[in-house]
């Protein structure tokens, strides 16, 4: 019960990589998040596509991902920067889910918006959760900042 999980969605690999530094650095156990229908590398293409989706409050089905978090008491949830907002596929599983009892702790990707509302966003879909201070990079992250940021979480090793 008290394990940990990394979720995250990616188009373009930065949040994946985000996300596998902080599975290395903590020992979670990471799951990509992957929607029914990939969106475009052609970022005019995906733009139109996920504004449409965002505005709609659409819930993509997702086709890996959603199954249980009963046995993670820890989930980190990652996403990248999309229009200020958590990508569509994130909110399918923040809505799949109860995290009554759970600790989030949010992690981004972004162009240089940093979170924009993606805590917000993430903390009004889970009311009943701990939501800790997250991680924001523009890009790339360097490890040593996501070590500063898990210890001052209290995942310090
Ligand atoms: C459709 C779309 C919308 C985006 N909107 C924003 C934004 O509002 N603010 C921002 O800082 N970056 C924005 N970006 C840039 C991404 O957040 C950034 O490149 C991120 O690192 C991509 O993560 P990924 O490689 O995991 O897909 C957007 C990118 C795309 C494709």
């Amino acid at each position: 019960m008290d394990k940990t999980l990394i979720v995250y969605y990616s188009l373009f690999q930065n949040t994946e990589n985000l996300a596998l530094e902080i599975a290395i650095q903590t020992g979670g156990t990471l799951r990509e998040l992957i929607p029914d229908q990939a969106y475009s590398f052609d970022y005019n293409t995906a733009s139109k596509e996920v504004r449409n989706q965002i505005s709609r409050g659409y819930c993509p089905k997702l086709i890996s991902g959603s199954e249980s978090i009963d046995d993670y008491k820890t989930i980190f949830i990652g996403t990248p920067n999309w229009f200020k907002t958590i990508a569509p596929p994130v909110l399918s599983f923040l809505r799949q889910h109860d995290f009554k009892g759970k600790t989030i702790a949010p992690f981004c990707t972004h162009g240089g918006g940093g979170f924009g509302q993606i805590e917000n966003d993430i903390a009004k879909e889970c009311p009943k959760a701990i939501i800790l201070p997250g991680f924001a990079a523009n890009g790339i992250a360097a490890s040593a900042d996501v070590g500063n940021w898990l210890e001052k979480i209290g995942y310090g090793s």
